[in-house]
């Protein structure tokens, strides 16, 4: 009897831990509604990874700039941003500037607006920002972004500890695996995942 109970409370919980996870990983982020707001912490255990967007290809204000900041909780940790989707009509007018810490990392303006297929960057600091600006005149924009701490320090980033080792070397937690965004920055995390999800 007693050993029912346990089983019971054990699967209630894990029911409810996958329950909060798929929940955390549906959360859709919307980056113009945080502009100016403090750095988003980023932790190994609460928040190991993320993804924001746009509001829905939205036009636009001209002259419009909003800056959202990134920060890993730990100082050994360092960041995966993966630009997944960026669509941004009006190019080179508007676009999305990338920074590791204070240097710009799409430096190359064809990975700062138009459609380029999507590219990852991994962090050496601890802080990643991004600045989506308009000029004059603006044309519809989109983007999808998902970031990953890569905890950069951890030997051999052992899965039966919560890791998941990406094909390309970065570290990042095994609760990233299948949610549908490429915390991995090669998507590697997004591979033999079943099609009906988790
Ligand atoms: C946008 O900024 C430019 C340069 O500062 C200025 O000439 C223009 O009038 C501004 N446009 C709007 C709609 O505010």
């Amino acid at each position: 009897m007693a050993r029912i109970n346990r089983y019971t409370i054990l699967t209630v919980l894990v029911l409810f831990i996958e329950f909060t996870n798929a929940r955390a990983a549906n959360e859709k982020i919307f980056m113009d509604k945080l502009c100016g707001s403090g750095a988003i912490v980023l932790d190994g255990d609460v928040k190991p990874g993320t993804a924001f967007q746009l509001s829905s290809s939205t036009k636009f204000q001209p002259n419009f700039s909003c800056t959202i900041k990134f920060r890993t909780a730990q100082p050994t940790q360092r960041l995966v941003v993966t630009v997944e989707q960026l669509n941004i009509a009006d190019c080179p007018s508007d676009t999305l500037r990338i920074y590791d810490g204070t240097t710009l990392l799409n430096q190359d303006v064809k990975q700062q607006c138009g459609s380029p297929s999507s590219f990852t960057f991994t962090t050496k600091t601890t802080e990643a920002s991004f600045t989506f600006a308009t000029g004059k005149t603006t044309k519809t924009a989109s983007f999808k972004i998902a970031m990953a701490i890569h905890f950069a320090a951890v030997p051999s980033c052992p899965q039966n500890l919560g890791f998941y080792l990406c094909k390309n070397k970065n570290c990042i937690s095994k609760s990233l695996k299948c949610d549908a965004h490429d915390h991995c920055g090669d998507a590697t995390d997004e591979f033999s995942c079943s099609m009906v999800g988790k």
